[in-house]
C-alpha cells in the first residue's frame, strides 16, 4: 500500500501532519527522524516535520539527507525546510523577532505544483525563531509573506521543497490544499486509503491471521475496543470472546446499556460484575495513586480469572490506536514508547496479542465504526477513564458517594446529548469530553426551604480537545449551565452547590485525579 513518510524532529504538530495526509485518503507513518525505512517499496513520499530546536543548537536533530534526496519527493515543513538549507549551504538566523501567528502569502509561483488552486494573500500560519536569509545553489523562492521572504523554496529541476509555515494548522487556511498538491499531484497518491479499504483488508489479513484460533478481548464501553470488537467479530465470528467488567464505577445503567448494545451487535460477551470486590478494597481509600493501582490491580484479577476460562485462547486482542503507539520523540532525542501495556495478562497463557486499530487515528476509528454500521451513540461516545468514577470522586469512594455522582453526572450528560446549540448541532457532539466531579471532601453551606444545608459540591467539567494530550474548557452556553445546575441541585440529595471548571490543559488535567 502507497504511504507517506513522516520523518518526526519533534515538532508537537507532526501528528497533525499524519492527519491531515489520512484526511486525503493515504497512508502514511511517522517515524523517528533516524528511522527512515531503507528499501520499502510502498513509500511514495517523505515530509519532514518541524523542531523544537533550531537548527544551529548543539543537540539539534540531524539526517543524512542523501538517503532520501533524489530518491523521493520531500516536503520540509518549518525545521525540515531549514534543516534542509542550511545543510546544502543555505544561511538560517535567528529572526528579528520571533515570526510567529498569521500571515499572508504576497506572492507565489502561481504555476509551482505546490501552489496550485492557492489564492493570493493565502494566510499561512507561522511559529519559528529562526529564518532562512539565503538559500543554496540551485534553490529558487516560491512564496514570501511581508516579513519572511523565503516562506516557501524548491531545489531547481528537482521535487525538493521547503516552507517556513505550517500548512498542517487549522490557521493556514489553504494548507490542505498544500498538503494534497504535494501528496497527490507530486508524490502521486491513488488515495486509495478509506474505511471501507481499511475494513475489508484488514477482515481479510485478520482471517489469514487468525486461522481457526479463539481470540479474547477486554471490552470496555469505548470506542475503540468497541470498533475492534465488531472487526474481529466480522473475521472470525463467535472465536471471538469478549469481557467487559463491571468495576461499579461506571455511569449510571451504563453496564447495561453498553451489554445491550454489544449483544445488539451480535457479540458474544461475558458481563462480569465485580463490583462489590473493587468496593471492599478501595474502601478508606482516598489517595488517588492507590486508588489508580488498586484498581488497575484488581482489574487485571477479575479479567484474567474469565480469561483463564477460556482454556484454548491463542490470543489477546486490544482496541490501541495509532497516537498511543507513535514513537514520540522528548527534547533530548530520547525515544519514548508510549505503547498500551499488556495489563499483566498472566505469561502461562502464552496469548499472542492482536491489535486490529493499530494504525488508525481515533477519528479514523469512528469512520471504521460507522463503515461497520454502529449505532451513532457507540461511535460518538466521549472518552471515559478506565478507572471510571473513582478518579472523578475527591476523596475515598462509597457506593454512596457514587450513587450521588452517578446521578448528577447523568442529569449533566443527558442535558448535553439534548441541547441543540444556535447552529443546530448537538452541545455533546461538540465536546471532546464531558463529566461530573464530586468534591466529596469538601462541604459548604446553603439554604433549602427554610432549612439549612451542609453538603458536598459537584464540579462540572467539559473540554475540546483533538487528542486529549492538550484540551481548552468549553463554553458552555449559559442557558445550558444554569440548567443543570438547578437540576442536580433539586434532585440530586446530598449535593448543594455546582461549580464548573474553567482550567485548560496544560497546566491542569483532564480528569481530577
Ligand atoms: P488526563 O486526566 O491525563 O486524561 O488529562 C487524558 C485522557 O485520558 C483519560 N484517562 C484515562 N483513560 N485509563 C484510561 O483508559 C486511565 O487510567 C485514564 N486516566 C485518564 C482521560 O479521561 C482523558 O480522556
Amino acid at each position: 500500500m502507497q504511504k507517506i513518510i513522516i520523518l518526526d524532529f519533534g515538532s508537537q504538530t507532526t501528528q497533525l501532519i499524519g492527519r491531515r495526509v489520512r484526511e486525503l485518503d493515504t497512508f502514511c507513518e511517522i517515524l523517528p527522524y533516524n528511522k527512515f525505512p531503507q528499501d520499502d517499496p510502498d513509500v511514495i513520499g517523505v515530509i519532514l516535520s518541524g523542531s523544537p530546536f533550531s537548527v544551529y543548537d548543539p543537540e539539534a536533530f540531524k539526517i543524512d539527507l542523501a538517503q532520501i534526496r533524489g530518491r523521493y519527493p520531500i516536503l520540509g515543513i518549518c525545521y525540515g525546510a531549514q534543516f534542509m538549507s542550511h545543510t546544502l549551504g543555505g544561511r538560517v538566523e535567528p529572526a528579528p523577532s520571533r515570526e510567529y501567528g498569521r500571515q499572508h502569502l504576497v506572492s507565489f509561483e502561481a504555476e509551482n505544483p505546490l501552489f496550485k488552486g492557492f489564492d493570493q494573500g493565502s494566510q499561512v500560519w507561522m511559529s519559528h525563531g529562526d529564518t532562512i536569509t539565503a538559500l543554496p545553489a540551485g534553490f529558487r523562492t516560491i512564496a514570501s509573506t511581508e516579513s519572511v521572504s523565503n516562506a516557501a523554496f524548491q531545489a531547481e529541476g528537482e521535487k525538493l521543497w521547503g516552507v517556513q509555515f505550517h500548512p498542517e494548522v487549522f490557521h493556514s487556511v489553504q494548507g490542505s490544499l498544500l498538503l494534497k498538491n504535494f501528496v497527490v499531484d507530486v508524490c502521486g497518491s491513488r488515495q486509495s486509503w478509506s474505511a471501507a479499504s481499511f475494513v475489508d483488508t484488514t477482515v481479510a489479513e485478520l482471517k489469514e491471521q487468525l486461522g481457526n484460533d479463539r481470540v479474547i478481548l477486554g471490552l470496555s464501553g469505548g470506542v475503540d475496543s468497541s470498533v475492534a470488537a465488531v472487526l474481529l467479530n466480522r473475521a472470525i465470528g463467535d472465536r471471538l470472546t469478549c469481557i467487559f467488567v463491571d468495576h461499579g464505577m461506571l455511569r449510571k445503567n451504563e453496564f447495561k446499556q453498553v451489554m445491550e448494545d454489544y449483544q445488539g451487535l451480535g457479540l458474544h460477551v461475558i458481563g462480569v460484575d465485580a463490583s462489590e470486590k473493587f468496593f471492599a478494597d478501595l474502601a478508606g481509600v482516598a489517595d488517588p495513586e492507590q486508588k489508580r493501582k488498586i484498581i488497575g490491580r484488581d482489574f487485571v484479577e477479575v479479567f484474567n480469572a474469565e480469561a483463564h476460562k477460556i482454556t484454548d485462547a491463542r490470543w489477546l486482542a486490544q482496541g490501541t490506536i495509532y497516537p498511543d503507539r507513535i514513537e514520540s520523540l522528548n527534547i533530548t532525542g530520547n525515544v519514548i514508547k508510549s505503547h498500551h501495556n499488556v495489563g499483566g495478562l498472566p505469561k502461562e497463557m502464552h496469548l499472542q496479542l492482536c491489535e486490529p486499530l493499530k494504525w488508525l487515528f481515533k477519528d479514523e476509528v469512528r469512520r471504521v465504526g460507522r463503515q461497520l454500521g454502529m449505532p451513532e451513540h457507540l461511535i460518538g461516545r466521549h472518552p471515559f477513564p478506565g478507572p471510571g468514577l473513582a478518579v472523578r470522586i475527591l476523596g475515598d469512594i462509597t457506593p454512596e458517594k457514587v450513587r450521588i455522582l452517578q446521578e448528577a453526572d447523568d442529569i449533566y450528560i443527558r442535558a448535553m446529548r439534548e441541547y441543540v446549540c444556535e447552529d443546530g448541532e448537538i452541545l455533546y457532539n461538540k465536546i471532546w469530553q464531558a463529566g461530573a466531579i464530586l468534591l466529596s471532601t469538601v462541604r459548604s453551606v446553603g439554604v433549602m426551604g427554610d432549612e439549612r444545608t451542609y453538603e458536598h459540591p459537584v464540579a462540572l467539567r467539559a473540554v475540546t480537545s483533538t487528542d486529549a494530550m492538550t484540551a481548552d474548557w468549553a463554553h458552555l452556553p449559559y442557558d445550558f449551565m444554569a440548567r443543570v445546575s438547578t437540576d442536580i441541585i433539586n434532585h440530586v440529595r446530598g449535593v448543594n452547590r455546582v461549580c464548573y471548571d474553567i482550567s485548560s490543559k496544560p497546566p491542569a488535567t483532564i480528569e481530577w485525579e
